[in-house]
C-alpha cells in the first residue's frame, strides 16, 4: 500500500518540502506520497492524532507547531529534546518518535563547504529558535568557540545558559561584534534581517572581516542577502540557506527510508521550483 508522508505547518502552501520529497521517492521507488497539511495552532493535537490513526509513515513540522509538537509524541531524540524542538517525526511500531535534522542538517550542509576544527571561532548573528538549533548542534558536535550577537542580549543569554554541551560564549552587542569581527573565521546569519522584500538590510557590517573567514546565511529568499553579497566583495566564502533546507529534508528522508539521498539533485530541484514561488 502507498505510504503517506507529509508535513504539518500553518501558513504551508509555500512549503518546497513535498516538491523535494516526492521526487525522491519517485528517484528512489519507494511508493509514497508526501503532502502539505495547513494546520493551524488550536488543531495541532487533533492533526497529530488523525496522521497516527490514519498510519501516516512520518512528517515534517513546521512554523508554529515545531515546540508544541514535542507534547504530542511519544518519544523525543534527546538532541531535539535538548533543543526543545522537532521538525522530523517517525512513525515506527505505533509509536511517533521526534527528531530535530534542522541544527545537523545545517552542520551537513557547511561541512561541504567549510571545514570546522577545534579551533574555528563562531559568531551567531540572532537568538531565535534557528539559532538555537544551529548552536546545540555545533556544542553537541564538539565546536568551542560560539558567540552571540542579538539584538536582544537577554534571548541569547538564555541559550548560552541553557545549553546542556560544554562551550565558551560571550554575548556582544552589534557595535562590539562588528569591531571584533576578525577574531572569527565563521559568522552564521539566523535572524530574518535582509529576507525579501527588504533585501538591502543586513544585520552586522563585515568592514572588519577576518582574511578567510566564511560566511553563512540561512536565509534562501532572496539566494544572495546582503551580507552575503557582501562578504563575496570582501572575498570570503559565502554559503545561503538552501544547503540547510535541502540537508535538513536529506536527514528526514533517511531517518524514514533508510536512504541518504542525492542532495545535489535536491538542490537542483528546488533552485528550478523556486523560480515559480515565494519561499
Ligand atoms: P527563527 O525560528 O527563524 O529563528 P525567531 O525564533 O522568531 O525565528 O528568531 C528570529 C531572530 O531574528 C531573533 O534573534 C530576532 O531578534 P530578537 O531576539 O531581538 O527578537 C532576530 N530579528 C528579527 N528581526 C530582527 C531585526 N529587525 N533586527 C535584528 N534582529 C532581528
Amino acid at each position: 500500500m502507498k505510504k503517506l508522508f507529509g508535513v504539518i505547518g500553518d501558513p504551508i502552501s509555500h512549503s518546497m518540502s513535498p516538491v523535494m520529497h516526492n521526487d525522491l521517492f519517485m528517484v528512489y521507488g519507494i511508493d509514497a506520497h508526501y503532502h502539505p497539511f495547513h494546520v493551524k495552532r488550536g488543531d495541532l493535537g487533533a492533526a497529530v492524532q488523525g496522521l497516527k490513526a490514519i498510519n501516516c509513515s512520518g512528517f515534517n513540522v513546521t512554523v508554529p507547531h515545531k515546540t508544541e509538537i514535542m507534547t504530542f509524541l511519544d518519544e523525543i531524540d534527546p538532541l531535539a529534546e535538548a533543543i526543545g524542538a522537532v521538525n522530523t517525526v517517525v512513525h515506527e511500531e505505533g509509536k511517533l518518535i521526534g527528531y530535530n535534522t534542522d541544527g545537523h542538517g545545517f552542520l551537513e550542509g557547511l561541512k561541504r563547504k567549510f571545514t570546522v576544527s577545534d579551533s574555528t571561532k563562531v559568531l551567531i548573528i540572532g537568538a531565535g529558535g534557528a539559532a538555537k538549533a544551529i548552536f546545540y548542534s555545533m556544542a553537541h558536535a564538539g565546536v568551542k568557540h560560539i558567540d552571540f550577537c542579538n539584538r536582544t542580549a537577554e534571548k541569547a543569554a538564555q541559550l548560552i545558559e541553557s545549553c546542556p554541551f560544554t562551550v565558551q560564549s560571550n554575548i556582544y552587542t552589534r557595535e562590539e561584534a562588528e569591531k571584533r569581527l576578525s577574531s572569527y573565521n565563521l559568522i552564521i546569519q539566523t535572524t530574518s534581517v535582509g529576507m525579501s522584500p527588504n533585501i538591502d538590510d543586513s544585520p552586522l557590517s563585515l568592514e572588519n572581516l577576518g582574511t578567510g573567514a566564511f560566511v553563512s546565511d540561512i536565509i534562501y529568499n532572496p539566494l544572495e542577502t546582503a551580507i552575503l553579497r557582501d562578504a563575496k566583495r570582501r572575498g570570503a566564502g559565502t554559503q545561503n540557506g538552501l544547503d540547510m533546507f535541502v540537508f535538513q529534508g536529506a536527514l528526514a528522508f533517511e531517518k524514514w527510508t533508510g536512504i541518504f539521498p542525492d542532495t545535489v539533485r535536491m538542490k537542483q530541484n528546488v533552485l528550478k521550483h523556486l523560480g515559480g514561488k515565494k519561499c
